[in-house]
């Protein structure tokens, strides 16, 4: 693990919703903790890289761990694929600000996500920095899924 995650998200990782997300199937192929991190881990590799210097690594990690957290609430969980894209960044952004003390622009960073799935983006680079690593990831699960749902159809 990345030592800037437990510098900076040691309580997000040790709290009870956090450890709840490992048993919350994500993507088919994962769960939402483990994507949580995986999303952590890009965010920070494309930061050390030298994107974006001006990154405030705090908000990065505590943002890109629980951009997804909402996922952890029943009502969330148990609606429609189609609802839930829309309605757990919502609930992410709530569950961040009231459990884990989020700041505005972790909020921000958090509630929209999703673009442009919905329809505004989000406003600092930090927000950026996780839509991108969110998208990155989500792929490669989804990719990961498909090429073993089609793997009959190849001759490999
Ligand atoms: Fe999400
Ligand atoms: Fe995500």
């Amino acid at each position: 693990m990345n030592l800037m995650i437990k510098r900076e998200g040691e309580d997000i990782l040790e709290s009870e919703r956090f450890r709840k997300c490992e048993g919350i199937v994500h993507h088919k192929g994962t769960n939402v903790a483990r994507h949580s991190m995986e999303v952590t881990e890009y965010a920070l590799n494309l930061y050390e890289k030298g994107h974006y210097p001006d990154t405030d690594v705090r908000d990065l990690v505590r943002a890109c761990l629980l951009h997804d957290i909402g996922m952890s609430d029943g009502d969330v969980r148990d609606s429609v694929s189609f609802l839930k894209a829309y309605s757990h960044p919502r609930r992410s952004a709530e569950i961040a600000r009231e459990e884990f003390g989020a700041n505005a622009v972790q909020v921000n960073a958090i509630l929209y996500h999703m673009w442009p799935i919905c329809v505004i983006p989000p406003s600092s680079h930090i927000g950026w920095l996780l839509l991108r690593a969110d998208k990155h990831c989500a792929w490669g699960d989804v990719a990961g899924v498909i090429k073993g749902a089609t793997a009959f159809f190849r001759k490999e």
